[in-house]
């Protein structure tokens, strides 16, 4: 058993008993923070942050130094693994990612390979390793994949995308191509997320960031599928734990029930739908994690507390909830407010 000195994460993911509710914010590691910008500038670009594991450590333990936050989640990036099957992944200043090759037809698709996670992406092991050391056990590490759907809006549309036609028109155009694409990744991610647990990772989360403009069809065909396959297939315990896995879906609200029938431990939720109903849905099942829209953060302290009071309530009786955003901070989020959302977790979570 790894001895850790807040396990309240952890607990709440497994519906155990909780002295109060555990808060982690999506993006916690992040430009909204001055310290996290001097270590970037430091190290030259993101992908250099996310390569160098000292300093990879150093951005995931900064928002750990100011706010008390009960999970630490690695620093790296879902688009890690397209990069490793050779499409050559940059950041453009204020565009996003891009990547040099983008997939448009079967034979680019078939090309592809799985990448080995200790070989093409070691230093991300090498920053989950360094990250567990560094903690000492003062809350759980966090890892984290992208969903294969996900995953591949990014390789067909060579970045983020308005419309999604490119790689929506090969799922309709030629459904083997894509087929053949999801499976390759849903490989790789399962490789990818039991070698983060194998260096330390103490829970996973799968991020589906493009599955809501999906269909109710074709989002269990092409996405929520994939995901099944990839948690029947993840190792669930390690040092004596019991390994949770948490699935996001944004915009996924309506498909809750399909999403807890996939064997995952928690559900993150953004903020469309109310807790209590997702609760009332599924919460026999699973944990749930969210649900606060991120601009609440623009708001005063006043209106952050009220909000946070809102949820925890709305939420109700008894563990299996871990507070969220309902999707990642914003970068130009005062830092002092997510003190004010973290404080207020912990006092009014108090059962
Ligand atoms: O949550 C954390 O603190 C851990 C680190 C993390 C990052 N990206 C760091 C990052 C995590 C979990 C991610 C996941 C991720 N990356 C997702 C899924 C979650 C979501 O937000 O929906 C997606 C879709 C990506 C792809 C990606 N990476 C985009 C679209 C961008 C640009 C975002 C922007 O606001 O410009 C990135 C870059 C990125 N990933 C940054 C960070 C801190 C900003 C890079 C910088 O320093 O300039």
């Amino acid at each position: 058993m790894v001895e850790l000195k807040n396990d309240r994460f952890l607990r709440a993911m497994l519906k155990q008993p909780v002295d109060t509710t555990p808060v982690w914010i999506m993006r916690q590691a992040g430009r909204y923070l001055p310290e996290y910008r001097a270590t970037r500038a430091k190290a030259g670009s993101f992908m250099d942050l996310c390569m160098n594991a000292d300093l990879a450590s150093e951005v995931t333990l900064q928002p750990l130094e100011r706010y008390d936050l009960d999970a630490a989640i690695l620093f790296s990036d879902i688009l890690t693994i397209p990069d490793a099957m050779g499409l050559g992944l940059y950041f453009a200043e204020g565009e996003g990612p891009r990547f040099k090759k983008v997939i448009t037809k079967r034979k680019d698709v078939e090309a592809l390979g799985v990448p080995d996670p200790e070989q093409e992406l070691s230093y991300v092991m090498n920053a989950v390793r360094t990250i567990r050391r560094d903690l000492k056990g003062r809350v759980p590490l966090i890892g984290f994949s992208g969903s294969p759907w996900t995953l591949a809006t990014y390789m067909v549309e060579g970045g983020s995308s308005k419309d999604f036609g490119r790689v929506k028109g090969m799922m309709y155009d030629d459904p083997a191509a894509m087929h053949l694409l999801l499976e390759k990744l849903a490989d790789s991610v399962t490789l990818y997320l039991n070698a983060q647990i194998a260096a330390g990772a103490q829970a996973v989360m799968i991020f589906d960031t493009w599955g809501g403009l999906l269909t109710p069809k074709t989002y269990k065909e092409f996405s929520l599928d994939y995901m099944q396959r990839i948690i029947s297939g993840l190792q669930r315990e390690a040092e004596g734990r019991e390994i949770p896995v948490t699935l996001f879906t944004k915009g996924g609200g309506q498909w809750l029930e399909a999403m807890a029938d996939t064997g995952c431990t928690g559900l993150g939720l953004d903020w469309t739908i109310n807790i209590s109903d997702a609760k009332k849905r599924v919460g026999d099942k699973v944990a749930l994690q969210g649900n606060m829209d991120p601009c609440v953060l623009y708001g005063s302290a006043d209106t952050i507390r009220q909000q946070v009071s809102d949820i925890i309530a709305d939420f109700g009786e008894g563990s299996g909830h871990v507070f969220n955003l309902g999707h990642g901070i914003h970068q130009h989020i005062d830092p002092d407010n997510v003190k004010v959302l973290v404080d207020a977790v912990h006092e009014f979570g108090q059962q």
